[in-house]
Parts: structure tokens; sequence; C-alpha cells
């Protein structure tokens, strides 16, 4: 990612969405634009699915519906961020290459009908989306609509890991490539087991579905490959585009819904980073899972300002239960994108589809028109961003850093672990929402990266950690940092092999200990803790888990009361340096959490907010002047403390404002800016 932000040449906060207007007539292309007018849309996408439209036949072009239509965007002053139509190539290209069809992990071939990308390795696909990617960079370059490039959809899914027999081969060249010889393939997947030891190259293959658990290190080679591959795609695209092209160019990311692309090598490749997200219906807080979305497309990005790319108006229509959004929740949901620092709100889409795969799902234009109340609520969101132009480019500082790691999190995800309990995503959350609720503003970080701005560092799974990256959290530690490591962390090197030592040992000097036994507890058996630290003491509850530890220097600040670890240390700090590593070897319930925390608060200087229950608050930081974002999750009005001006009403603000029950305030303050 280049270091001047190349944020999309246009006014103010971005407002807009996808807009599929192939799927309409002519005189609803005019009705739409007048629309966009009313509602402030500045922004939107077109051209994401048009391969068979714009490519009729293969190198045969069909552009007019498109030059129409970006002329007409333009003279209604509306910016477009055009896509490139890869993700869903046409009928006619997989007729003429079979081959570049996508093989399951059981062996399925996938048939066409839906959308979903030919092989990443398939060379008759890379040629054909080099093919389109520059056509349209080459018409659209100096069109003045044309403010910034979006490359492909969603890379990951539907289409991921491709078990083909091109896969196969392109797998072999990337293993030669890591290894250079058999030998140290061998050595690196730990081959001796089950008597898997490969003497000629051909014979390395693809981790099909096989008659029992496949090697876990050829299935995380297999991950990063995937990962590899899908990003070469859009490599190749990028720099086709970039080859006549100008403007910044982005592909939208899916940060905590999808684990197969690794969003920090990604965010490396392009311009400005951007985001999809959904709210996941049957979590009663979908709130956090979003806050935890949008942290992490700043953090990737390196904290620069991030575009949300995608997000509903109501309910989507691919979950077991679709739950429209409440009145006031989309733009709740808006605005906390914005706290974290988006500069453009998009959606999926514009205008509901009649036909098709997603007709029940919402849009900016549902099927009701415009005298709907979801039409409304989206005529005010793009007026109250109108009024929130000055914080673009703002950023966003936080003082705690939870770690994040994909590579870690495919490791984990693979068969036979010791519990079907013990989840990083589930933890991380954990964690999260704890600060979350205490009013602290998170970062997501990578276990390698300097982490000496952080006054605590949180590692709620880190399954997988290299020696180096535990000599960087040592350093982090020894140099005055606070690290919280939760259980199963620090289990496996970058191979997925056992640490010599054993458990946590490349963290023994951190923690002061090392982790003799795993002590997994039944389904729904939990476990009592006696804490006791700084003359406090306190019953606590874990399930899932617990550890047998052997200390070498931590003190113990909680033991277990029952279960395998009855009468042994459960919860331990160690001093290190100038800093303190603390461990916890089982799954805190959020009370437990609450009580570790404000502990863990207290030792790194971390201080908790003190805002009222249910109010999320996040302060972007200008160069004249901070924001406070304040979003009310809850029924009733709450007090937040600030002194400056509420942008969305015009009012001043003197020590105080009360945010509406489902209510959301920005306050310009007096203090803060410039630094
Ligand atoms: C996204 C996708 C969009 C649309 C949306 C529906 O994942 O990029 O094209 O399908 O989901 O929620």
């Amino acid at each position: 990612m280049s270091s001047q932000y190349p944020w999309p040449a246009m006014r103010g906060i971005a407002y807009g969405g996808d807009y599929t207007p192939e799927q309409w007539p002519r005189e609803t292309w005019l009705e739409d634009v007048a629309l966009m007018r009313e509602a402030g849309v500045n922004l939107v996408s077109v051209g994401i699915f048009s391969w068979a439209l714009l490519e009729t036949s293969e190198g045969v072009f069909d552009f007019a519906w498109l030059d129409e239509l970006l002329d007409l965007l333009h003279d209604h002053g509306i910016a477009v961020d055009l896509g490139t139509p890869t993700a869903s190539p046409p009928a006619w290209f997989f007729a003429g290459h079979p081959d570049a069809r996508v093989v399951t992990r059981d062996g399925t071939v996938m048939g066409f009908g839906a959308r979903g990308m030919a092989s990443h390795s398939s060379a008759a696909y890379r040629v054909a989306i080099v093919r389109i990617a520059s056509a349209l960079a080459e018409r659209y370059a100096e069109h003045p609509a044309v403010v910034l490039w979006h490359v492909h959809n969603e890379y990951g899914v539907p289409v991921g890991e491709d078990y083909s027999d091109q896969s196969a081969a392109a797998f072999r060249t990337w293993l030669r490539e890591k290894y250079a010889t058999l030998d140290a393939l061998n050595a690196a997947w730990g081959t001796t087991f089950w008597g898997q030891r490969y003497g000629e190259w051909d014979h390395v293959g693809v981790p099909a579905a096989a008659p029992s658990v496949v090697n876990p290190s050829q299935r995380l080679d297999f991950a990063r490959f995937t990962d590899h591959q899908l990003r070469q795609c859009f490599i190749a695209e990028r720099d086709a585009i970039r080859a006549h092209a100008s403007q910044p160019i982005t592909t939208n990311f899916m940060a905590n819904q999808s684990w197969t692309t690794d969003m920090w090598a990604w965010a490396r490749e392009v311009d400005i980073v951007s985001d999809d997200h959904y709210l996941w219906a049957a979590d009663p807080e979908g709130e956090i899972g979003l806050a935890i979305a949008a942290d992490l497309s700043r953090s990737v990005g390196g904290g620069k300002p991030w575009i949300l790319m995608e997000h509903s108006t109501s309910a989507v229509n691919w979950q077991p239960r679709n739950i429209a959004k409440r009145p006031g929740e989309m733009a709740r949901n808006s605005v906390t994108h914005l706290a974290r620092g988006a500069d453009a709100i998009l959606f999926f889409q514009w205008r509901a589809s009649r036909f098709g795969a997603e007709k029940f799902h919402s849009a900016m234009i549902p099927h009701a028109g415009t005298e709907s109340r979801v039409w409304r609520e989206v005529v005010a969101l793009g007026a109250a961003l109108d009024r929130l132009d000055e914080i673009r480019g703002s950023r966003v500082v936080a003082d705690v850093a939870i770690l994040w790691d994909f590579e870690s999190f495919w490791a984990q995800d693979l068969e036979w672990r010791p519990s079907v309990d013990v989840s990083h995503a589930e933890r991380i959350r954990a964690y999260y929402e704890r600060l979350w609720r205490d009013g602290i503003t998170v970062d997501f970080a990578l276990p390698g990266q300097d982490l000496s701005a952080y006054k605590l560092v949180i590692a709620p799974a880190q399954y997988m950690l290299s020696a180096a990256d535990a000599a960087n959290l040592d350093r982090y530690v020894a140099g005055g940092g606070t690290l919280v490591v939760s259980f199963f962390s620090a289990i496996v090197d970058e191979n997925d092999a056992v640490h010599p030592g054993g458990f946590v040992a490349p963290l023994r000097d951190t923690l002061g200990l090392v982790v003799e036994e795993f002590l997994p507890l039944r389904e729904g058996s939990q476990c009592r803790l006696r804490w006791s630290h700084d003359g406090a003491t306190a019953t606590l509850a874990g399930d899932a888990w617990q550890e047998d530890l052997v200390l070498s220097g931590a003190e113990i600040v909680a033991t277990y009361v029952d279960g395998p670890g009855a009468a042994k240390a459960a919860v331990t700090r160690h001093r290190r340096g100038d800093g303190a590593g603390w461990y916890v070897s089982t799954r805190l319930d959020a009370e437990g959490l609450g009580i570790l925390m404000s502990a863990v608060y207290a030792d790194a200087g971390v201080a908790p907010a003190g805002h009222p229950d249910g109010v999320e608050v996040v302060v972007r930081r200008g160069e004249h002047a901070d924001y406070v974002v304040a979003i009310n999750h809850g029924d009733d009005a709450a007090t937040i403390a600030a002194t400056g001006v509420e942008l969305l009403s015009g009012q001043p603000v003197e020590g105080s404002i009360d945010v509406a029950g489902g209510g959301v305030a920005v306050i310009r303050t007096d203090e803060g800016g410039g630094r």
C-alpha cells in the first residue's frame, strides 16, 4: 500500500452502493439517478457481475451500455467505482474451458448457473481476466466519472480452495519455490509420520479427501497456497488496470466473515482497504461483531481511513433467519463503521433485484419503493453523512491491541485438536467484547509487528507462534508492555509442529511458565477459580478447558477450586523486565473476564471510559480537532461527557450531551487534534 493515501477524487464521505442497472429498463436508470441525488448518493459500484454483457463471446466486447451509464451518472454528479466482473465468468468461458472449473475437496466439479470464479490456477482464466480488466481500463481510464477501481468481488468466496489437476500442478510449483528440495518438504511436513515420505515431486498432491485425517502441515501449506494464488489473480488484474489508469484500486475484503484470505498480506497490495460487513442476525449484539470487522479493516490498512464497500439497509437473504433491521439500526451501523475509521458508507445494493437468488435481500430502494421506512432512512442517512464531511481523513488511535493472525487460525481449525470447544473466534470475541463494554478502543495486530505503541497486548488465540514472533512478544514485555496470553497459545511452530520443550515453551521467559498437559473439560461442565490479587478475592467461573501449569517464576493470581486442575494455578502474572506477562489457562465467563481485565488494566495503565452501558464511543482524531462519535444501542437516552459542537444538529455542547435511545451523536470537541 502506498504511503500517500490515495482517497478517491471526490468530496466528503462517500455514500452509495452496488448498482446493477443492467437488470432494469432505461426509464428506471433515469429514475435512479434522480433518486440518487435525492438521497445524497455520490458513489456507486458498477459492473461487478457484468462480464457476459461486456464481453459477449471471447474477445468480442460491447461497451455501449456502460458508456451510456457512466455518462449518465457523471452528468448527475455521481462518481463511479468501476468493477471488474471476474468473480462470475460467462457461460461461454466455461463451455470453452471446461477444465478451468473448480474441483472441491471431495472431487465434485463445480457447475455453472450460480456465481464464482474459475480455478485460481487455470491459465485460461488468468488470460481471460487480464483481457477484460485491460479492456475496461483502456476504455474508462480517462472517464471523468471513474474515481476508483473495484477488482473482482470478495476473493475466497464462494470459490477459494481448488483441488483440480491445474491446482495440483501449481501447488507443486509453489512448494518447490518454498522448499527447494524434497528433503526440506519432508522435514517440514513431518512425513515420517504414517509413512508419508515423498521420493518424487510428482507424487506430492493437494490434500484431497482421504481415508483419515490428512497431514496438517500439508493442509496448512495448501491454505497458504490458496491465499497466494487468489492474490496472484488480484495482482494480475490490478497491474493490467494500472497499465492504463491512475485511479486507486481496491478489492472488497470480508474481514471477520471469511477466513480464506490473509487480509494483512492483501492490504499491502491494494491502494485502499475496502470491506463488506453483514450483521449476523442470530447474534443479539451484532454491533460487537461489526466493531471487530471495522477495527480489523482499519488495522490491516495501517490505521488509514477505509471504505465500507457493502452492508445492508435491512435484512440479508442468506442466513437461516433474515432479521430486518429495526428503525435507526442502519444509521447506527453506518455511524459505527465511520467512527472506527471508514470514510465511505456503501450498501449492497442500490435497488432490490426483482429476480435471481438475491431478490429477498434488502436494498436502498426496497421492493416497496420510496414510500417506505427504508427509503426514508436512506435519505436521512445521506443528509447526515453530508454534515460529517470534515471527519474525512481523521484517524482512530488505540492503546490496546488484540493479536489476529489468519495463518494461526488456519492451523487451529484443522482436525483432531484437543477439544471442539476451543475456538479462536469465540475467545477473540470474548476479550474484544470486554474491552468494547469498557469503552476501550482496540487495534488488531500481528504477533511479529512493532507493538511498542500499545500499553496492552492481548493474545486470545495464538495457537501458532513462530520463535521469531515469540521473541518479538518477549521484547515487547521486557520493554514495559503488558501481555495477556490465553490458553492454547504458543503451541506449534509455522509448520504446525509442537515446539521443542513443550506447550508455551517459546514464551517460557515471558510468562514464567510452561504447560505440562491440557485438561479439557467435558461438554457443559464448569469449573471454579479462587482469585486473589492485590488484596482482592473472588470466585470466578470457567468452562471447556484447564491446564496443568509448571511455574518458573510466575506468581499465582487464581487457583482452580475444582476440576482436573483442582488446587493448581489457573491464572498467573509474571514480571519480565519493565513489563508483565499474564497467562489465563481456562475459558473464563464474561464476569470472570471482567475481574481479570480490571486487574490487567490497572497493571497496564489503561483506563475504562466509564460510558453508560450500551453506549459505544470512539474518538477520531483530526488535524485540528477530535471527533467524539457516540452510538446509543440502548432504548433510553444516555449522557456523554463532551464539549464542542454536535455536527448533526449544529448545536453547541457544554460539558455533556444526551444521546437519544437508539440515536447517534458526533461532537467536534474543543480539545485535541493535531497530535
Ligand atoms: C456479498 C456480495 C454481494 C451480495 C451480498 C449479499 O457478500 O459481495 O454481491 O451477494 O453479499 O449480502
